[in-house]
């Protein structure tokens, strides 16, 4: 670990598929540094300081979150736990960086939202796309504020499949991705998508949905199917696990200009309104640029400077609409 003067330290709670990539992501970034670790699950602590020598272990979230000199909490446990750590990270006067979704219990989203807007607390949450090129496109397209012509834009669908839920990388993580109580695809990467589009155009309405769950009342949905209203145009979703894709993400934006679509975590674009093909249009690249224009806007948030990151507001936002479409169909 860097000891530089200008360095910001980080404490990771949460060593499972996410922390530890974005323990992979901090290295080698020029001002934020992993510094303290802790999991409620010693074998993933223990293993995380075999992979990461230079970090060092709290011995508790509690002794994490006051660890004298620590600039930032990165909190990357499942959702039930994102906002009891958060509260702690604001006692000890950190800028919180918290994984989505938020929480499912509005009421404590509303109460730390209230919180952080009276006391100016500094808070964001992590959906990637907040970063994005292709979000940077869609909002320069489509953006306009409300009742503005938004770049003729008439419809929007979006195509999710997941041969296997979980997904074969997330193997290794807990049980509570493939449940119902906190877990699914749409929690998971329907949220990105739906906080890109809320993003962009604001508040979406649900107008149908259908979704289907295992007959066995524990497991995450199998199938979403539902029509939103978002800006003035229709919204719909199509969401299974089965297919063949592994990993299946499709978002096409129709407008009267043209017809954006962006695959595979907005790293793939085709733009057909545009004048001329845009540059720097290699997937790898546009990836690496969210994931490092992520970590100088998290730096932002650690200086009080303003940032793109979604706050707490926002990300509750997103979970609304999510849990909306997750209401079992009558
Ligand atoms: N932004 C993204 O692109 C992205 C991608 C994957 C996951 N996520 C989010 O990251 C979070 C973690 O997901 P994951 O896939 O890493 O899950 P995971 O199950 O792999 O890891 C969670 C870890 O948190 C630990 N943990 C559980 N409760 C804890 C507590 N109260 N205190 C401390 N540690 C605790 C577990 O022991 C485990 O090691 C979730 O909210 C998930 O939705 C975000």
């Amino acid at each position: 670990m860097a000891n530089d003067s200008n360095a910001l330290k980080i404490g990771v709670i949460g060593l499972g598929v996410m922390g530890q990539r974005m323990l992979e992501r901090l290295q080698g970034h020029a001002r934020l540094r992993a510094d303290w670790v802790w999991d409620a699950n010693p074998a993933a602590l223990a293993a995380t300081l075999a992979r990461f020598p230079g970090l060092r272990a709290a011995a508790s979230a509690e002794s994490l979150i006051f660890s004298p000199g620590l600039h930032s909490l990165y909190i990357a446990t499942p959702p039930a736990a994102h906002l009891q750590l958060s509260e702690l990270g604001f006692d000890a006067g950190l800028a919180v960086f918290c994984e989505k979704p938020l929480t499912v219990d509005f009421a404590d989203a509303r109460r730390s939202i209230q919180r952080i807007e009276s006391e100016g607390q500094r808070a964001a949450v992590n959906f990637a796309l907040a970063s994005s090129p292709g979000l940077a496109l869609l909002q320069s397209r489509f953006g306009a504020p409300a009742g503005a012509d938004r770049g003729g834009l008439a419809r929007i669908d979006l195509e999710l499949g997941f041969a296997q839920w979980p997904r074969p990388w997330q193997a290794a993580a807990g049980l509570w991705l493939g449940e119902r109580a906190e877990g699914g695809f749409s929690r998971e990467v329907l949220s990105h998508f739906i906080f890109a589009a809320q993003r962009v155009l604001g508040p979406a309405q649900v107008l149908t949905q259908h979704v289907v769950y295992p007959v066995e009342g524990q497991g995450s949905e199998l199938s979403l199917n539902a029509e939103l209203r978002i800006g003035g145009v229709p919204l719909r979703i199509q969401g299974q696990v089965g297919g063949s894709e592994a990993d299946l993400n499709h978002m096409a934006w129709q407008a009267s200009s043209g017809r954006i679509d962006l695959r595979e975590w907005f790293s793939r674009i085709e733009d057909t309104g545009a004048a001329s093909e845009a540059s720097g249009n290699d997937p790898i690249e546009r990836r690496q640029h969210g994931q490092l224009s992520q970590l100088d806007q998290w730096v932002a948030l650690i200086e009080g400077r303003p940032h793109a990151l979604p706050g707490f507001a926002e990300a509750l936002a997103v979970q609304e609409t999510i849990e909306a479409l997750l209401q079992p169909s009558v």
